[in-house]
């Protein structure tokens, strides 16, 4: 009988859902009649918060896009509920072509506390959430070649008797994070209310009833913003022409993937 492979992800504007399209791909292909590979993306709150047990002989890959260093809330939440017996993990961020600081060591924290052995680690720059002139295009076909040999490589040590813990890139303590809801995107006149915003948002933040009305909850992650037809929602001037400013003047040239094995 084949042992569970659980593929975890977040991704609330797709990135992260297309390196790990790749990992499902290579882990899937490679790995038949060793592991049985399912993927399950928890980006929407009714596909979170399911008990999920492993084992020893059970392996899992998880992953997120890095918010201001850190992993986003509601999927360290996810995390938090993971139950494992030395059950052996790969943590895998994805990052704005800035930096992933301390986000991969904090999900490499909150798993080891929680049973699991974490084997390997990556960090793949994609495009930023903010401007698509950081991170243009990314993933591109480079990034998901290196997604793939990783694959490859974690089930090379998945095979080892006993795949040994590696040292997770970050600082403890982590970086401090303002609250992501000051990101919480404004609503237009525009607005045609035809609640695209609604069914795209992970933490079920935007009123069905005026989708101008956004809860605290928002992580202000885009997708709304990417949903709209209209581009009704629009992050708040104040907040984000800084950070974008920022981000275009220091972060535009290409950052590699970072492994960790
Ligand atoms: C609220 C917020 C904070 C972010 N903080 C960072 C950061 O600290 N470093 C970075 O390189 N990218 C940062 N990004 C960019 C995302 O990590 C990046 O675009 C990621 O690939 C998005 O993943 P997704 O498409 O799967 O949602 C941030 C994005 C958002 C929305």
């Amino acid at each position: 009988m084949s042992a569970k492979m659980d593929l975890i992800f977040f991704s609330p504007t797709g990135s992260t859902g297309e390196v790990f399209d790749e990992l499902q791909r290579v882990l899937a292909e490679d790995a038949k009649g060793t592991w049985e590979v399912a993927a399950a993306n928890v980006t929407m709150a009714a596909n979170r918060g399911v008990t999920r047990s492993y084992g020893a002989e059970d392996a899992l890959v998880v992953g997120f896009p890095v918010y201001a260093g850190r992993v986003p809330v509601p999927f360290l939440q996810e995390l938090q509920g993971l139950r494992g017996q030395d059950t052996p993990v790969a943590i895998v961020a994805s990052f704005g072509n800035r930096h992933f600081d301390d986000a991969l060591l904090e999900a490499a924290d909150t798993l080891a506390a929680n049973g699991f052995v974490v084997v390997a680690a990556a960090a793949f720059s994609c495009e930023h959430s903010f401007t698509a002139k950081v991170g243009t295009g990314r993933p591109d076909d480079a990034d998901l070649a290196i997604a793939a040999d990783f694959a490859r490589q974690l089930l090379a040590k998945l095979a080892e008797p006993a795949p040994a813990a590696v040292e997770v890139p970050g600082n403890s303590p982590y970086t401090q994070a303002p609250p992501m809801s000051i990101f919480t995107p404004l609503t237009s006149d525009d607005c045609i209310g035809c609640l695209a915003c609604v069914e795209v948002c992970p933490t079920a933040a935007i009123s069905s009833d005026d989708p101008a009305v956004v809860s605290a909850s928002c992580i202000g992650c885009g997708a709304c913003i990417n949903a709209c037809a209209v581009d009704a929602k629009i992050y708040p001037a104040e907040v984000i022409t800084p950070i974008i400013g920022m981000l275009e003047a220091n972060c535009t040239a290409r950052r590699e993937p970072v492994l960790v094995l």
